[in-house]
């Protein structure tokens, strides 16, 4: 069915997120990609701006929660709900029980909304629906409907936290093997609640082209932990000068501490040519590029989706006339088109060996040079043990950054998990065969998920006799609470950061 629009007769703001909430469930879009261009077509800017932004972005994260809610309150399945109308509920549910809206005003514009895309009947359904939605606050309400914490505390936290079940119990098993079962116990309910929370925005300075002190002259706060951050208490971060000019971004502090991990790691021998194997948007590769030219190394940001490299290539071009060749240097077999995020460190649509090397021409690095190329790192075109240093920010189910992307995790499935660790795995061989002997090779994902983390690395390991561990928790100086080692896992709750996974293999 085709969407439909709501007429001038709603509120603009609420119209607004009603569009994105249907563009996210008819055609799979990204609420943080679309919701920018929504403001701009309606002209909502400021106040109005923030209040649609709450609308979209909680709605979508407490989905779970008000849906259990509404069933609650309605005599038939969810799925017999008109789906636009149970999207307006959803709207409207949001204001009554998570912000500061008067009931009145959060019932009476949301069925004016309803009556705007359906008819009378839906508008009277809607305003019965709201008012027992509005009978109770949201404590009462998960008194009411969600199971017993003692008899299902996973079911409990599924309702009362609005994370799918097998991402609720996915999590508290990694927080298990991280931290032992009774911290697990004690902080699974802080980890979903940093979920849900509004992630602030954090810039990167480039090394070489930027310093944290001019960020704080602009009026951000100085990183916690990581050298290159700042963080933003608000505004837009693209108004900034450093921003605009390629010699700062944005980007969460944990991609940057894991980045950061690789190149200050102790390396014997040769230290000339890094390797970003899955590169794109370009996050990591471009405070990588920094630090390696820093010490006359060169890096090769490889992407396999054509796209992706080009954005990978912007998130450079601050280095100027060290990234050398005009274009992305792209292999026959690299027309890959993976979904495109543009904030770091999201992950694109998998690619199993669809793409190929071929044609792609690695140019010899030379001394402090970037190059950007489109190939697949499975059957990449450079030759083997080439590198010193080698990120592999490997495609995952993204649960660790799910604060980000408010329907990620509605979208995913367990079902996800056999293509892409099966990918991971294929990945990280061909990282360590790039690698030299006595290379490093840094395998990342903005994930804690065990099989896709702890299980990735422990069988390609165990199936080779060329690789070691390294204890990566003395190259996060200054972060507490890092677990038993010799992996990083970083967490929300815990560090402000998306969940980073880090495990850190020298090849012997
Ligand atoms: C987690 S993202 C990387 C984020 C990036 N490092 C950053 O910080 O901005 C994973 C990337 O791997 C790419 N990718 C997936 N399969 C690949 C493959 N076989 N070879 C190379 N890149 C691949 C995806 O297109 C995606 O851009």
């Amino acid at each position: 069915m085709a969407p439909r629009t709501p007429t001038s007769t709603a509120d603009s703001a609420r119209a607004a997120a009603l569009e994105v909430l249907e563009a996210v469930r008819t055609r799979d879009a990204s609420a943080n990609l679309l919701l920018p261009r929504v403001l701009r077509d309606r002209g909502l800017s400021g106040r109005d701006a923030a209040f649609t932004t709450e609308l979209c972005y909680g709605t979508l994260r407490g989905l779970g929660t008000y849906d259990a809610i509404i069933a609650a309150c309605v005599d038939r399945e969810l799925d017999a709900v008109d789906p636009v109308v149970l999207d307006a509920l959803r709207i409207g549910a949001h204001q009554l029980l998570a912000m500061d809206v008067p009931p009145h005003a959060a019932v009476s514009t949301t069925v004016d909304l309803v009556r705007s895309v359906s008819n009378e009947g839906a508008s009277r359904f809607a305003n019965a629906i709201l008012r027992r939605v509005g009978q109770g606050d949201l404590p009462a309400w998960i008194d009411r409907i969600a199971p017993n914490p003692q008899d299902d505390p996973e079911g409990f936290l599924t309702v009362s936290r609005s994370h799918p079940r097998w991402i609720v119990s996915a999590l508290w098993d990694s927080l298990q093997a991280h931290r032992g079962a009774e911290r697990a116990h004690k902080d699974i309910g802080d980890l979903l609640d940093a979920d849900n929370a509004r992630p602030g925005v954090t810039l990167v300075t480039r090394p070489g082209l930027a310093q944290v002190g001019e960020l704080t002259e602009l009026g951000a706060l100085a990183g916690r932990y990581s050298p290159y951050a700042a963080y933003l208490a608000g505004g837009d971060p693209g108004a900034l000068a450093p921003v605009r000019e390629g010699r700062a971004g944005v980007q969460d502090e944990g991609s940057q501490l894991v980045a950061t991990a690789l190149a200050t790691a102790p390396l014997e021998g040769r230290d000339e040519w890094w390797l970003d194997m899955c590169a794109g948007p370009g996050g990591k590769a471009a405070l990588l590029a920094g630090l390696a030219l820093e010490r006359g190394a060169s890096l090769l940001a490889n992407e396999i989706a054509p796209h992706r490299a080009e954005l990978v290539r912007r998130a450079l071009r601050g280095y100027g006339d060290r990234l050398v060749g005009a274009e992305v240097a792209t292999g026959a077999g690299a027309g890959i088109d993976a979904e495109l995020g543009l904030d770091a460190g999201i992950e694109a649509e998998l690619v199993d060996g669809e793409g190929d090397g071929g044609g792609v021409e690695v140019m010899s690095p030379g001394t402090g040079t970037l190059q950007v190329i489109a190939a697949d790192g499975i059957r990449a075109p450079w030759q083997p043990g080439s590198f010193d240093r080698v990120m592999l920010d490997a495609p995952c189910t993204g649960l660790g950054a799910l604060r980000r992307r408010p329907e990620s995790r509605w979208r995913r499935g367990p079902e996800d998990l056999e293509r892409l660790t099966r990918v991971q795995r294929r990945l990280l061989s061909s990282a360590l065969d790039s690698v030299r002997p006595g290379g490093l090779v840094a395998y990342v994902t903005c994930s804690p998920h065990l099989e896709e983390t702890r299980d990735v690395v422990r069988q390609v390991v165990k199936a080779r006799r060329d690789v070691e561990r390294v204890d990566a928790r003395p190259l996060l100086p200054g972060v507490p609470d890092l677990g038993g080692g010799p992996d990083v896992q970083l967490w929300p709750h815990l560090h402000g950061t998306d969940a980073m996974y880090l495990a850190l293999l020298r090849r012997s």
